[in-house]
């Protein structure tokens, strides 16, 4: 059977978005494209035209999605949530990466609300939000500096959520097996734009704990009860050399403790590492 024609309700629009939208900045000023780019690049760019904390970039359709570490980020028109998020920070440069997860926490509990007992949502150190052990939601946090200092001249937060994909088939071939949808797992179309006005609502009240102690002591259990593979054997892939050990959980600056064979508990901080469980993607 064919899929219907997405109704007209689903559509992003600026005016729906903010009808109900129950922030004080997150998506004070939205951008709101049928096809882009990325939105993180746009929100780049609506960070150096000088444009307020918490402007929010949606599309439709990325033609040119991005994501960790080089990698594209590819979904079909009109299925997945992807937007972006302009922050303009105080806090210094070597705090930007908590944000990452502060982000995943609020998306974590947004799509638990969707799920309800359907299925547990995870999050895989550090940003990936995993239903079923297989990857529903990607994070990629930008970070534009000062010239010559270590001030942040703002920040780019970009979610991409599967949302829905009717059927496996309509994920590129490589992440077929590894990637899940709200439609997949509830067996009903989710409104992107109920989704991401919950999703922002979530965020800016994280935020703003996180802005109480510029750290994630306060949010680290809310964090750590969802982590995927805590207490289990994960590999550590730092192009150092990898290493395996036991998932501790995180610190509050959101590394992931690695306890070693010999004991030694090493901090693993995102940057270009990652973590995967011993035999697969969790
Ligand atoms: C990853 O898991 O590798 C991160 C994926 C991040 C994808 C989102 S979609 C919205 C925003 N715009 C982009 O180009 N990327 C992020």
């Amino acid at each position: 059977m064919s899929e219907p024609m997405k109704s007209a309700k689903d559509i992003l629009t600026g005016s729906r978005i903010a009808d109900g939208l129950a922030t004080k900045w997150a998506g004070c000023k939205l951008y709101c494209y049928e096809e882009t780019g990325s939105t993180n690049d746009d929100a780049k760019r609506c960070g150096e035209a000088g444009d307020p904390h918490g402007t929010v970039v949606t599309a439709d359709f990325q033609n040119a999605g991005k994501g960790r570490r080089g990698r594209s980020w590819r979904t079909n028109p009109g299925t997945a949530l992807t937007f972006s998020i302009l922050l303009r920070p105080s806090f210094s440069a070597e705090r930007a990466s908590m944000i990452t997860l502060v982000m995943a926490l609020a998306v974590a509990e947004a799509l638990e609300k969707i799920l309800q007992n359907k299925a547990a949502v995870t999050i895989k150190w550090p940003n990936d939000i995993v239903v079923n052990r297989k990857k529903i939601c990607g994070i990629l946090t930008e970070m534009t500096v000062e010239t010559k200092q270590d001030k942040i001249a703002y920040l780019v937060v970009g979610v991409g959520i599967n949302v829905n994909n009717v059927s496996p088939e309509e994920f590129p071939e490589q992440i077929r097996q590894t990637a899940a949808s709200l439609r997949i797992e509830t067996g009903r179309r989710v409104d992107r734009t109920a989704l991401l006005q919950d999703v922002l609502r979530r965020f800016e009240k994280f935020y703003q704990v996180f802005l109480e102690t510029l750290d994630l002591s306060v949010l680290r259990e809310g964090y750590q009860t969802r982590l995927q593979g805590m207490g289990e054997e994960v590999r550590v892939l730092d192009p150092a050399g990898e290493y395996t050990g036991v998932s501790r959980g995180i610190d509050d600056r959101g590394e992931l403790i690695v306890e070693r064979a010999d004991g030694e508990r090493v901090a693993v901080y995102a940057g270009e590492v990652s973590v995967r469980g011993l035999y697969s993607y969790v």
